[in-house]
């Protein structure tokens, strides 16, 4: 029993496939999952609820109040409880209301109630399947970091031949066991990450402060976490959070806390990803009183920061991988080499101000990971969760 113990939402909605979900459920249930159904209106059409409990062991959830009056289903509770959701069929209109957060049905508050994994096995006529909406709605769950699990090709209802067909139970039983059991996993190792910004004081109402969102580091964060990593978060003041149980956010205001959180933790760490733009300088005084208006000009004297990358990368071990970004305007992959030399990094992740969509504040990103092999992988513009996934693959190749 491969699924012994774990709690699982099946969504099921309005498809011919529907009938499908049924064996699907059986075979979870085989495997010892602990199955919670909800259905929508259009999916009762297709399967009865009766089969799908007597299946489940359990009654399935369909209206947001239950079948006695004053019973209410917590789409909130049912969405803590599960260590997965699975949406199985998922109609077009389904995937349309989950991208956009429309939720008129307990299986889209569930959803986004929701704090495990969501699989997503979609289900339709392949015009719908290949309808730019049906497209942008997928890029859109897949940036949530929502798995999708593509649709075969083969007959469908229609008569007509094409992308469409859920994918089999058996082969979708076969991804959900695959993602318990965490092959080739991070479980059991830890990385340090810097994300955000630093704010460097110069009075007590203002600072020195960048740009930086923190998303690029939260989605790394993420990404390991999701993969079984433990996960100390050194973040900057930014205004995300972070979702997974194991990432342990430690919140830094200046560049000062950061470098000391990240001497503290490295040593403990099997890899670090430093993605914090750490101001480069710092004010030498900080005053303590707010400094006035005045009618003549006001130098502020700056002092450089130490350097956390090229620090940690003093006391790297040969166990321990060290990753780095560069943030380059000009002769871009030349200085960052140079750069991942400089502070013996095992690989830099390059990202330039000159690529439209990339870096600062926008969700998402355009890198080239530069190996200290000197091997270059460049990558399209993609979502930061996107990058994540890369940087993560990137990372697993040098540690597993
Ligand atoms: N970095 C760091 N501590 C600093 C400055 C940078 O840990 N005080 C890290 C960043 O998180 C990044 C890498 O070093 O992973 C490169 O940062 P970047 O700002 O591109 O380079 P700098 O070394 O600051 O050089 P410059 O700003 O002159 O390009």
């Amino acid at each position: 029993m491969r699924l012994e113990g774990k709690k699982i939402i099946l969504g099921i909605t309005g498809s011919i496939a529907a009938y499908k979900a049924a064996m699907l459920l059986r075979l979870l249930v085989k495997e010892g999952a602990e199955v919670q159904v909800v259905i929508t209106a259009a999916g009762k059409e297709f399967i009865t609820p009766v089969t799908l409990s007597a299946l489940s062991g359990k009654p399935v959830i369909s209206g947001f109040f239950g079948a006695n009056d004053g019973i209410w289903n917590s789409h909130v509770d049912l969405g803590l409880w599960a260590d997965l959701m699975l949406v199985a069929p998922a109609t077009a209109s389904t995937l349309a209301k989950m991208a956009n957060g429309i939720a008129d049905n307990m299986l889209v508050t569930t959803y986004m109630s929701a704090k495990c994994p969501v699989f997503i096995a979609p289900a339709m006529d392949l015009d719908m399947f290949a309808h730019p909406s049906t497209l942008k709605n997928l890029d859109v769950l897949k940036s949530f970091g929502n798995v999708i699990i593509e649709p075969a090709v083969g007959e469908l209802a229609s008569g007509l031949t094409g992308k469409g067909r859920m994918e089999e139970p058996e082969r979708i039983l076969e991804i959900v066991v695959d993602y318990f059991s965490l092959k080739g996993s991070l479980k059991g190792k830890t990385f340090l990450v810097t994300a955000g910004p630093t704010f460097e004081k110069i009075d007590p109402v203002r600072f020195i402060g960048n740009y930086s969102s923190g998303k690029m580091g939260y989605a790394i964060a993420e990404q390991l976490a999701g993969q079984g990593a433990n996960v100390v978060l050194v973040s900057g003041p930014v205004s995300i959070s972070a979702v997974n149980s194991r990432i342990k956010v430690v919140k830094v205001e200046s560049a000062d806390e950061m470098f000391a959180e990240s001497m503290a933790h490295f040593p403990n760490s099997d890899g670090a990803v430093m993605c914090a733009a750490v101001a480069d300088f710092t004010p030498v005084m900080v005053e303590n009183y707010k400094t006035k208006r005045g009618k003549s000009n006001w130098a502020l004297e700056l002092k450089p920061t130490r350097d956390i990358a090229q620090a940690l990368g003093n006391i790297k071990t040969e166990n321990q991988i060290l990753a780095g970004f560069a943030l380059e305007t000009s002769d871009e992959l030349e200085n960052a080499v140079q750069k991942m030399v400089k502070k013996n990094l095992d690989f830099i992740v390059l990202n330039s101000l000159n690529d439209k969509g990339a870096c600062f504040q926008v969700d998402t990103n355009k890198i080239t990971i530069i190996g200290k092999d000197n091997n270059q992988q460049f990558f399209e513009l993609k979502s930061k969760k996107e990058v994540a996934v890369d940087i993560v693959e990137k990372i697993k190749s040098l540690i597993l």
